[in-house]
């Protein structure tokens, strides 16, 4: 006997708000990615490279983590009570914390003068980012 497929499909104002979400957080955590990817090839092209590079890419990730936050106290409030278990809340908290240390650190890599201080807030930005990321998906309620 064949079974009958089951289809959800999630309301547009919910999909909206998971797709500005992880729409920005594809930029700023993807692109720090590839920034650090492309490092060696940007190296090679010039002393200013590197540099011009930077300075393009937080056009683009700085209003990606405007959206990542706007759109996170967003998922907040439309989140029910039912899901803010006391171990929600706990992943929340330690999120929240890697967010403040990934903006710092993206904040203070853009200002950093020299190399050492540059790959050691950028590294922090980087694993914050990616550990915020982490907490998004334990968070999916
Ligand atoms: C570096 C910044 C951030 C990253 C990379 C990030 C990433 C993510 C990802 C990938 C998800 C899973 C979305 C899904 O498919 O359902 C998520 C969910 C969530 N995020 Fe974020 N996020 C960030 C910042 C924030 C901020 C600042 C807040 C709160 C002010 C927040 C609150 C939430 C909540 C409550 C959920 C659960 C949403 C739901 O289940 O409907 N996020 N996050």
């Amino acid at each position: 006997m064949l079974g009958t497929a089951q289809l959800t499909v999630t309301s547009s104002l919910t999909a909206l708000r998971l797709f500005l979400h992880v729409g920005a957080a594809t930029i700023w955590v993807g692109g720090q990615f590839v920034m650090l990817g492309l490092l060696p090839t940007a190296r090679s092209l010039g002393s200013d490279a590197t540099k011009q590079l930077a300075r393009a890419f937080a056009k683009l990730s700085w209003p990606a983590f405007a959206v990542l936050v706007l759109t996170g106290f967003w998922n907040l409030a439309a989140l029910s009570g039912e899901t803010k278990s006391t171990g929600w809340n706990m992943v929340m908290g330690i999120k929240m914390v890697l967010v403040l240390l990934a903006g710092l650190g993206a904040w203070l890599h853009g200002r950093a003068t020299t190399k050492a201080a540059m790959g050691a807030w950028g590294s922090i930005a980087g694993t914050a980012s990616l550990l915020a990321l982490l907490g998004g998906i334990l968070l999916i309620g």
